[in-house]
């Protein structure tokens, strides 16, 4: 997987426009992680682009202050991912397993899983976590690095003078990106939590964004600080039972990202404000318009 992150990293930073302005997310963050989820699925390369669509209208909602598109445009992108997954896991279900099997095969082909579409509700709910958590958090670290070291001149210079704190940054920068806000549970039984009770069945909120804000657990907290001591202690991926299964994938696609970065560009510069997204549950940036600086 690494080899193949990494090919495909230097391709598209080959293609960059040097001394011109550019918007990242698109030509970098998009580029890349839509390649990977392509792969993930053994979905068809050339048709990347509508995984994308269909994780920005999952992720676009008025009830979280969203809506970028209509009604049936959510109705009709739900429906057209659903059928496209539902066809491709019924062939999936017939043909013999590789040795590195993609994750449709995967689940056409587990014990617990191979009679998943009999129960769509849960068909759709893990393709929707898989799309969605494979693809809009780590484009939005990807452009959240590159806002930072921007935001915090004297971090870039770390970076500059030792490439080797790639490995430190990654954690970092997702823990102050913090791209998922909050994740919503429901109680199961009557909890004690800071001397407060919490019912059964009552809703309750964990907001990652403030707990990888805590001065009270980190220093410094709304700084980039990338040779940081103990980088991974943050909740970006949340914790327990549900915590982030592709967490070492999204580090793995961060750090070769930067790697090869670092060894083509002095600096990537952010030229201009940028975009985000509206929503209480992704932090995202849509635009960031930037000019990369050769080495
Ligand atoms: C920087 C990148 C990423 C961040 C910040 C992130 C964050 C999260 C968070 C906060 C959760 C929910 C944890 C909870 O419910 O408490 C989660 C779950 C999940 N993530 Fe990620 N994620 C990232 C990348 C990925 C990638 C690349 C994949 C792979 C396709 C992925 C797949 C999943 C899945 C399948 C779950 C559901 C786990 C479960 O419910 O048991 N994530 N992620």
């Amino acid at each position: 997987m690494e080899t193949l992150i990494r090919d495909r990293a230097a391709l598209i930073l080959d293609e960059l426009p040097v001394g011109e302005t550019f918007d990242w997310v698109h030509e970098v963050g998009i580029n890349l992680t839509s390649r990977m989820l392509a792969t993930l699925f053994d979905f068809p390369q050339e048709e990347r682009d509508k995984l994308i669509y269909w994780s920005d209208t999952f992720t676009d909602s008025p009830i979280i202050g969203g809506a970028q598109f209509t009604r049936d445009e959510r109705e009709k992108a739900s429906d057209d991912c659903y059928d496209t997954f539902a066809r491709m896991f019924t062939e999936r279900a017939k043909c013999p397993v590789g040795k590195n099997p993609d994750l449709l095969t995967m689940l056409a082909q587990g014990e617990s899983t191979h009679d998943i579409l009999d129960r769509p509700a849960e068909f759709f709910g893990t393709l929707m976590l898989l799309i969605v958590g494979g693809n809009d958090t780590t484009r939005n670290s990807i452009s959240g690095g590159v806002l930072g070291l921007n935001q915090f001149p004297a971090e870039s210079a770390k970076l500059k003078a030792d490439h080797s704190l790639i490995r430190n940054m990654v954690p970092e920068i997702i823990r102050w990106q913090s791209p998922v806000i909050h994740i919503r549970r429901t109680t199961t039984q009557d909890v004690e939590l800071g001397g407060k009770t919490i019912k059964a069945g009552e809703k309750v909120v964990m907001w990652y964004i403030s707990g990888n804000r805590d001065e009270s657990v980190i220093d410094r907290p709304d700084d980039l600080i990338i040779d940081r001591k103990n980088p991974r202690h943050h909740v970006s991926f949340g914790f327990g039972v549900h915590r982030c299964m592709g967490n070492r994938l999204a580090e793995m696609q961060l750090r070769v990202l930067w790697e090869e970065i670092m060894k083509r560009f002095e600096h990537v510069e952010v030229v201009g404000p940028e975009k985000r997204l509206r929503s209480n549950h992704i932090r995202g940036i849509t635009e960031l318009p930037v000019r990369v600086h050769p080495k």
